[in-house]
């Protein structure tokens, strides 16, 4: 199950912890230019992070037998999905990046993440990225106490509007680990999955594509990249189920 913040304490941790990591995004953000690389951005993640007393989640992070993830940031390019490992690619004018960050405060775990265009972005790429951010924001409103995992996948799912929507990724459980249960589809049936209480966290992260939603690894065992080459955006947020409108911890308010 999902991280369930018990106590005043544990929900301050997460709040910091969001923040954190709201923060960082946004110097992030900033620092996308043409010229710039992966393991620039992931440098002054770590600096960022250091600076206000929390650690990056994702250095060594090694799930089912894969090797431990070298980076503090995930930086995925163009056809890169998810997972991109930062390295010297150079990033250009028109490229479309996806920069995910972990941020741990004082055990609790935060993960969100944006795609932005490197300079102008073409339409093609611009409507791809706004469609994807506004099918987060509709997962969000439907992260509701009563409501099921099924509400928010086909809350999500509905606002593909003909891109594809990636099966073999989603969100998760997220708090105490980066990785909990339960995960959450980018698409799915309403009122089915589990029925989603107060005080639950969740990582909702849809992903849609331009061309076919099928993905492949490279043999990094980390970088997931279109088959096809074709672009994908990608947004997420942390965010609690409330007895109210849901809490996104990983904004600022
Ligand atoms: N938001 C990404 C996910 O949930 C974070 C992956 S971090 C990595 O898959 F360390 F696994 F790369
Ligand atoms: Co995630």
């Amino acid at each position: 199950m999902s991280v369930v913040i018990k106590s005043p304490d544990e929900l301050e941790r997460m709040r910091q912890s969001g923040r954190i990591n709201a923060e960082v995004r946004a110097v992030l953000h900033d620092a996308v230019r043409p010229g710039v690389t992966g393991l620039e951005l992931d440098a002054i993640a770590r600096r960022e992070i250091a600076a206000r007393g929390a650690e990056p989640t994702f250095p060594g992070y090694a799930p089912g037998g894969r090797p431990p993830y070298p980076g503090a940031i995930c930086f995925s390019v163009n056809e890169e999905l998810v997972h991109g490992i930062p390295g010297d690619r150079v990033l250009r004018e028109g490229d479309i990046v996806s920069i995910d960050l972990g941020v741990t405060y004082r055990g609790f775990v935060s993960d969100a993440a944006f795609t932005v265009a490197v300079g102008g972005a073409s339409s093609r790429a611009e409507h791809l990225m706004r469609t994807t951010e506004a099918a987060l924001e509709s997962g969000i409103h439907a992260a509701r106490a009563g409501a099921r995992i099924g509400d928010i996948a086909h809350a999500i799912g509905s606002c593909a509007n003909g891109y594809g929507i990636i099966a073999e990724y989603g969100g998760h459980g997220v708090g105490r680990k980066m990785h909990e249960e339960p995960h959450v589809p980018n698409r799915g049936l309403p009122g089915r999955g589990l029925r989603l209480k107060p005080g639950m966290v969740l990582a909702l992260e849809p992903m849609f594509c331009s061309g076919r939603p099928a993905t492949k690894e490279l043999a990094d065992r980390w970088t997931v990249v279109m088959e096809d080459g074709g672009l994908s955006a990608h947004f997420e947020e942390t965010v609690a189920i409330t007895d109210d409108e849901p809490e996104v911890f990983t904004r600022i308010a």
